[in-house]
């Protein structure tokens, strides 16, 4: 055990670690062929995707951007195997799920992907920890490791002690953090986030960045997000750009915007900001 710790000290990709200048060498967790989704409301048609491939490797940070109903939610719904594609293959973590019956999506979608949407999704009546506990009750963890894992996972987000708060007893930022910290008690593989930013000041958006900058850089986990904000797109490593539900840009950001960084050159924020009750 040391050996190896002291190995991956001189030379990481030694012991089978990926370093980030091989990143492009990490294996693919998403590979979409030519995928393809019509939606079909009574006589009228809507192409949603026209024949988009796309791969993601492990440990990415994605910013999906593009115009109103280009295509970006059916995308993270088909990407989150909450929908399944008209036509085309999609391979999630090396299981073919095109072929995936209700069930078998299900079950795939809570092992291995975390959601966090605009405008939360939280349930009103429940407290933070409730919520953040929600995904392991689907997924039968028992009680006591449910607790610890929720526990852990509202301090990642900086919300320990607010573990007993309904989400109209906390602020917009802090509901958004409840959001990532039930995203994450599964231990997902990937987060999907639509436009996860979009009902937030700028200082909490950069808090929200913050987050996903660790837990992608930390963690190793890799993000796919919606975004129509540039600003934001340039906390990730990529950008994919849809429009008429093709893409039509798909470039890498060289110098992403460290968000950690910027929090510590912004003003505190004022006593009341964050204790709103
Ligand atoms: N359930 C549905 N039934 C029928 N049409 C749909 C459905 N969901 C989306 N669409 C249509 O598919 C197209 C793409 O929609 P989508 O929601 O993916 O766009 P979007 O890029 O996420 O837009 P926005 O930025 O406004 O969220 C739009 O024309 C939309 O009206
Ligand atoms: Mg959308």
């Amino acid at each position: 055990m040391q050996l190896t710790s002291a190995i991956k000290e001189i030379n990481p990709e030694a012991v089978g670690e990926t370093a980030p200048s091989a990143q492009s060498e990490a294996k693919p967790v998403i590979e979409i062929d030519h995928l393809h989704k019509v939606y079909k409301t009574g006589d009228v048609e809507v192409h949603a995707l026209r024949g988009v491939s796309l791969t993601i490797r492990q440990g990415e940070f994605v910013a999906i951007m593009g115009t109103s109903g280009s295509g970006k939610s059916t995308m993270m719904n088909i990407i989150g195997c909450l929908d399944r594609p008209t036509r085309g293959k999609y391979i999630l973590d090396g299981h073919d799920v095109s072929a995936y019956s209700k069930d078998e999506r299900a079950d795939i979608r809570n092992h291995k992907i975390g959601f966090v949407f605009q405008g939360f999704n939280l349930l009103s009546r429940t407290s933070a920890l409730e919520n953040v506990e929600l995904p392991m009750l689907y997924a039968n963890v028992p009680t006591e490791e449910r607790h610890k894992r929720a526990y852990e996972a509202l301090t990642a987000v900086g919300l320990a002690g607010r573990e007993h708060n309904h989400p109209n007893q906390l602020s917009g930022g802090q509901q958004q953090r409840v959001a990532i910290a039930r995203s994450l008690v599964n231990q997902p593989t990937i987060i999907l986030a639509d436009e996860p930013t979009g009902n937030l000041d700028t200082r909490t958006s950069i808090e929200v960045m913050e987050i996903f900058q660790r837990l992608n850089r930390e963690k190793g986990i890799t993000i796919v997000l919606v975004t129509h904000e540039q600003d934001i797109a340039e906390y990730t490593g990529r950008v994919v750009v849809f429009r008429d539900g093709k893409i039509r840009r798909d470039y890498k950001i060289d110098e992403p915007r460290d968000a950690g960084e910027e929090l510590k050159q912004l003003p505190p924020p004022s006593d009341d900001d964050d204790e709103e009750e």
